[in-house]
């Protein structure tokens, strides 16, 4: 794993400029993208990148990571709500071509199906990843299996704590997610990670210096072959 420091302005914009690269060289490029804070900026920089046409979206396919079971597509604390309105709203991507797991209705069967479509579009050539307080990725949470695919997973304590400060109540918050799983992950051919900030610190340092195992899932990465983590001063702070 090769490791970048900057702060978040710096390796977001590296990061996006990581991603345009990548559709100049494969218009039709298969992105996978995740939620939550830590990309907001990177899609910030490609929105930028494809208004002054530097860029354009309109071949590619995209796979999300993972959906909360519960909340419908137009919840404004779902998934699919969150990527139409930071990334895709805004650059001239075929709607179509996206692709975000289901919270509600058939949500199993879709998900049963999700790595089998993801191979049928060839594959995920570039993924971004976040990483949880716990050291999980997507909601892999400790404990997860690293064989598995995507499936239906439970919301460990401290995500739900993690993650309430985006609702108006801890007990809104669902306890339940749909989630690409570890091997899923692996199979994308390149890797970008990002992190920012002192409560990323521990699991950051477990994922560069502890060892590999299912109770830190961010560990599998240390087994891919092109996987990059970059970090702020905060989150790399103990590894030093
Ligand atoms: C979201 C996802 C999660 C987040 C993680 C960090 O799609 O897969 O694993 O990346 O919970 O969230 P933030 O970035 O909000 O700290």
């Amino acid at each position: 794993m090769k490791v970048v420091i900057g702060t978040n302005e710096e390796i977001s914009k590296q990061i996006a400029e990581e991603f345009i690269k990548q559709v100049q060289k494969k218009p039709d490029s298969v992105l996978g993208l995740a939620t939550g804070t830590s990309p907001l900026q990177v899609y910030a920089n490609m929105v930028k990148a494809n208004k002054e046409g530097r860029v354009s979206f309109k071949k590619v396919a995209t796979f999300n990571l993972d959906e909360y079971i519960g909340l419908e597509g137009t919840h404004n604390q779902s998934y699919r709500y969150f990527m139409n309105t930071n990334l895709f709203d805004h650059i001239d991507i075929d709607k179509k071509r996206t692709h975000v797991l289901k919270g509600v209705g058939d949500y199993e069967a879709y998900a049963a199906q999700y790595d089998d479509e993801i191979a049928s579009f060839g594959g995920i050539d570039l993924q971004i990843l976040g990483i949880g307080s716990d050291g999980h990725i997507a909601f892999n949470e400790p404990g997860t299996s690293f064989d598995s695919l995507t499936h239906v997973a439970e919301l460990a304590e401290s995500t739900i704590v993690d993650n309430s400060r985006l609702f108006n109540d801890i007990s809104e918050v669902p306890t339940k997610a749909v989630t690409m799983g570890l091997k899923s992950i692996m199979n994308a051919k390149k890797i970008v990670l990002i992190a920012t900030g002192i409560n990323k610190a521990k699991a950051i340092k477990n994922l560069l210096k502890g060892e590999k195992t299912e109770e830190v899932p961010c560990s599998i990465l240390q087994d891919h072959p092109d996987c990059t983590i970059y970090v702020d001063e905060a989150a790399y702070s103990l590894c030093k």
